[in-house]
């Protein structure tokens, strides 16, 4: 694929571009939030008035996804990987769409470590992780997702392949079994048989998906990172054979909603029921999924975080999901969740096995400037 290849191999002298220790444009952004839910493949799409502005990442997501966890060389080198895999995303054709993330990692190989945003570390390993070095962290995360798995497989290969330089750290690549929109939310069922999405916002409603999902501005943290979004990644893989041998109603108690998402004392899909009024959780178990994640109890915040969840299936012994969550503030999402999470039941059936923590630019309002 040699035009793309030039792209790359021209990046760095392009005069749309600008690199300077401390801080940097980087033009190949600018174009990667134009592509809209109609190319995502066979999902259908939003209305326009119901997403924009968000960048086409967090919009109901296509069918099929291609995660991949990329180590850049240091130095100067790091921004000019991280630029030439930009300028290839913006338009990785087929109707695909591309996104950009980046680890810690990647703003101490580029000198950059103080325009880092402020809660981007390492992902940690939480209560009952077992991380396989070979499946965490990464310099930058491309993400990929197309109506076919082919199709998917085949733009992030090509795209890698004209990037010199970077290595592949880990790669995994995920479905989403009989995608929906329903009530201005994407579903899709996981392997475990259920319906997943009911409980994320809105793009309709407020706060809804835009705002959960995006740092906002006067959080603290540094100007450039406003309107971009914390990228959590986690492998988790699933013990489906011991999971298919549970009764149904023994699953639904597990996760604290039937599979297609209605909630266990009868409560339609999208809305709450209310959990005072069952404190011994004779309905609802107070160890189910569900309630942890979301007790409703005051003094515990409704989680702040926009899910994305994608299955994938390597194998019998490893098939899973491929945990993607977005949001402006980790401890208001992801982080805050997963501390409540420990020692569900839901634990019994699965593993945490890789992931990472990542920055995803704000690819909707132009150029990218990484500044201290
Ligand atoms: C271990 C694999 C997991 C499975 C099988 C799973 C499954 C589900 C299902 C079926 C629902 C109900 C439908 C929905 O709202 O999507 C749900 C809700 C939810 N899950 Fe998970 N999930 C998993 C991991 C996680 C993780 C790692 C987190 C975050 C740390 C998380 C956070 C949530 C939240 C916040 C809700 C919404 C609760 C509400 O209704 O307000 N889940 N999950």
């Amino acid at each position: 694929m040699t035009p793309r290849r030039s792209a790359a191999q021209t990046s760095s002298t392009d005069p749309g571009v600008t690199t300077r220790r401390g801080a940097m444009a980087l033009a190949g952004f600018a174009a990667v939030c134009a592509m809209t839910a109609a190319d995502s493949g066979d999902e259908p799409a939003f209305e326009a008035a119901d997403v924009a502005p968000l960048p086409a990442v967090l919009l109901p997501p296509a069918s099929h996804v291609v995660l991949t966890a990329l180590d850049v060389p240091s130095g100067a080198d790091a921004v000019r990987s991280l630029d030439a895999l930009a300028r290839l995303a913006r338009e990785p054709g087929g109707g695909t769409q591309a996104a950009i993330a980046l680890g810690a990692s990647w703003f101490d190989k580029a000198g950059l470590a103080a325009a880092r945003p402020v809660a981007l570390t390492p992902m940690p390993a939480f209560v009952g992780d077992v991380l396989d070095p070979a499946l965490v962290h990464g310099d930058l995360l491309l993400q990929v997702s197309a109506g076919t798995a082919e199709l998917a497989r085949q733009v992030s290969g090509s795209l890698l392949r004209a990037v010199p330089g970077v290595r592949v750290r880990w790669e995994k690549q995920g479905f989403r079994a009989g995608g929906q929109l329903s009530e201005g939310r994407a579903l899709a069922r996981n392997l475990f048989g259920f319906m997943e999405g009911h409980g994320n916002p809105s793009y309709r409603s407020s706060p809804g998906a835009a705002e959960v999902a995006r740092v906002a501005a006067g959080s603290g943290e540094p100007r450039w990172a406003v309107g971009g979004s914390y990228q959590v990644v986690r492998i988790i893989r699933f013990a489906t054979r011991l999971w298919d041998l549970e009764p149904v109603p023994v699953q639904e108690r597990v996760m604290g909603r039937r599979r297609d998402g209605t909630w266990l004392d009868g409560t339609h899909s999208t809305g709450r029921p209310v959990f005072d009024a069952d404190p011994e959780g004779r309905i609802t178990p107070l160890d189910a999924h569900t309630r942890r994640a979301n007790p409703g109890t005051s003094g515990v915040a409704a989680p702040r975080m926009l899910r994305r969840g994608y299955s994938y299936h390597d194998g019998p012994e490893d098939q899973g999901m491929l945990f993607v969550a977005f949001q402006g503030d980790l401890e208001q999402g992801f982080a805050g969740v997963q501390r409540r999470l420990a020692g569900q039941t839901l634990d019994r059936y699965t593993l945490t096995v890789g992931g990472g923590y990542y920055f995803l630019l704000d690819l909707s309002r132009g150029p990218a400037n990484i500044a201290v």
